[in-house]
C-alpha cells in the first residue's frame, strides 16, 4: 500500500462523512504496522461538542481491529488543501505509534505531501 493508494482510501470514505453541521467532509485511512488499513469519516451531532473527527474515527477502528501500531494516516477533505489534524488528534496519534513518529499524508495541489507527527505536534505529552 502506497501513500497515494491510502490517500484514495480517505478520499473514499470522506464521502460518508455526516456534516450537517459543518459541511465539512473529511475522510481518514491508517496503515498499521503489518500494512492493515482502516478508514474513518468524521461524524456530527446537533450537541456540537459531541463531534468526532475522521481521523480518530478511524484510529479508534483500527484499535477496535485489534491494531494498535501505526505508520501512517491520509487525511482528506474535498473542502480543503493541505487539510492537517487537528490538536486534539494529534495528541492521539502519538499514542498509537508503529516506531517513533508518523507519516501524516494529505492532498496539496492534487499531490501527496507528507509531514511527520514529530513535526507538527512536538514535544507531545506521553506517560
Ligand atoms: N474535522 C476532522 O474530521 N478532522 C480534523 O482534523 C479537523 C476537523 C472535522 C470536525 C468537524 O466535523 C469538521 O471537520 C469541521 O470542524
Amino acid at each position: 500500500m502506497n501513500y497515494r493508494e491510502l490517500l484514495e482510501k480517505a478520499k473514499e470514505v470522506s464521502q460518508n462523512a455526516y456534516v450537517p453541521y459543518s459541511k465539512f467532509k473529511v475522510g481518514a485511512c491508517v496503515l498499521t504496522e503489518d500494512g492493515s488499513t482502516f478508514s474513518g469519516c468524521n461524524f456530527e451531532n446537533a450537541s456540537y461538542g459531541l463531534t468526532i473527527c475522521a481521523e480518530r474515527n478511524a484510529i479508534g477502528t483500527a484499535i477496535a481491529n485489534g491494531h494498535t501500531k501505526l505508520k501512517a494516516i491520509a487525511i482528506y477533505s474535498p473542502n480543503e488543501d493541505n487539510c492537517v489534524p487537528c490538536g486534539a488528534c494529534r495528541q492521539v496519534m502519538t499514542e498509537f505509534l508503529a516506531g517513533n513518529d508518523l507519516d501524516i499524508i494529505t492532498e496539496v495541489n492534487g499531490e501527496a505531501k507528507v509531514y511527520k507527527l514529530s513535526y507538527l505536534m512536538p514535544e507531545s505529552f506521553k506517560i
